[in-house]
């Protein structure tokens, strides 16, 4: 089966099995046939987080689950929603029904199941603050499995389900989101936006407006342009090697972390690099955003995981820094 359809890359891969989900509860027969038991797994919602670098010679377990139920509210809702539902269409469902919390996270592609994986994050926001718990299907165990958020072990663009590849089949994800709480607006343009579009006492969709704006003048368009957003994450570092890297190369930003260490600016890092807008062949790096890998066609997934090396070399020999990619990177066998 194609899976040009199914990666926002628009890497033309094929697997050598495709299963559409629309029930969870089919999972484990489903898992169970033996042409998918002995072979690999891989879950798709979007496919907006992955690089295939060759065709995929296991089963693609495409997510297609709908569903939203406010299991009870107040001055805040638990709400459980399918994996398969589309991550922007629940933002705005959250900001129609008057609940605050996702509107910075707004227009991120991506399905609702995918979020914690990566721990989807943007404008100084990630939804792991707001995820109760993951219900997954759980292969070792062979069973269904509610995972607290404890046990998520959520960090800057990371989780447990990175840790445990292939382990957890994400079902559904139980959010709590207040009716209302402090608005984050400090971060990266996104007062200013307010201050142009006039508005001095936002609600929650006043700052996704924001924020779309601030998106949408950045970021391609991956249904105009293929990419799965930041190609790579923004490494964290000691605070004593931020600084001297910031000594060194002034201008470089740096955010300080909880932890006391430093996120520093890979975008920043590749753009010095001067690797913005090249492109060789089909396989670019936008020239509106340095952190994101393009297709401008035909580029294939080989071609495109190739420039993200150089991209990584590039950056290593200026910056002394080994940039890790963001997208699951799934090699052919
Ligand atoms: N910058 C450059 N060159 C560029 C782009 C940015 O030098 O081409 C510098 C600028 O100085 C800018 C700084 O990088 O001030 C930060 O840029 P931006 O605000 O766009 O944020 P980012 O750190 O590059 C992260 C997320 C994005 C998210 C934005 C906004 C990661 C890997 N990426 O990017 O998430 O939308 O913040 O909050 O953390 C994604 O994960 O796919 C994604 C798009």
């Amino acid at each position: 089966a194609s899976l040009t359809n199914r990666n926002t890359l628009r890497v033309d891969a094929r697997a050598a099995l495709l299963a559409e989900i629309r029930d969870a509860g089919k999972l484990p027969e489903l898992l169970d046939f033996p042409a998918v038991r002995n072979g690999r797994l891989l879950v798709l919602g979007e496919g907006s987080n992955v690089l295939f670098t060759g065709d995929f010679d296991g089963t693609v377990l495409a997510m297609e689950t709908r569903g939203v139920q406010v299991e009870s509210d107040g001055d805040s809702a638990r709400i459980a929603v399918a994996a398969g539902e589309r991550w922007d269409d629940f933002v705005r469902w959250t900001l129609g029904h008057g609940y605050a919390g996702l509107e910075n996270l707004i227009l991120i592609p991506g399905t609702v199941g995918a979020a914690p994986i990566q721990n989807i994050g943007a404008y100084g926001c990630e939804v792991a603050e707001f995820v109760e718990s993951v219900e997954a299907w759980d292969t070792r165990e062979r069973r269904v499995v509610t995972l607290d958020h404890a046990v998520c072990a959520f960090a800057y663009r990371d989780s447990l389900f990175k840790h445990e590849p292939g382990r957890y089949i994400v079902t559904a994800v139980r959010f709590v989101l207040p009716r209302s709480r402090p608005l984050r607006t400090d971060y990266a343009g996104i007062n200013e936006q307010l201050a142009r579009m006039g508005v001095d006492k936002p609600a929650p969709f006043h700052v996704a407006e924001a924020v779309v704006h601030l998106r949408t003048s950045k970021l391609p368009d991956p249904a105009v342009i293929g990419n799965a957003g930041s190609f790579f994450k923004n490494p964290i570092v000691d605070a004593a090697l931020a600084d001297a890297l910031q000594r060194e190369h002034p201008g470089l930003p740096a955010w300080p972390q909880p932890d006391g260490r430093c996120k520093v600016s890979a975008a920043w890092m590749i753009e010095a690099a001067g690797f913005k807008g090249v492109r060789e062949g089909d396989a670019g790096i936008s020239n509106r955003h340095a952190l994101v890998l393009v297709n401008h066609g035909k580029a294939t997934g080989p071609q495109l995981w190739a420039l993200a090396q150089r991209v990584m070399l590039g950056v290593h020999e200026k910056f002394g820094i080994a940039l890790e990619p963001e997208p699951v990177v799934i090699d052919p066998f």
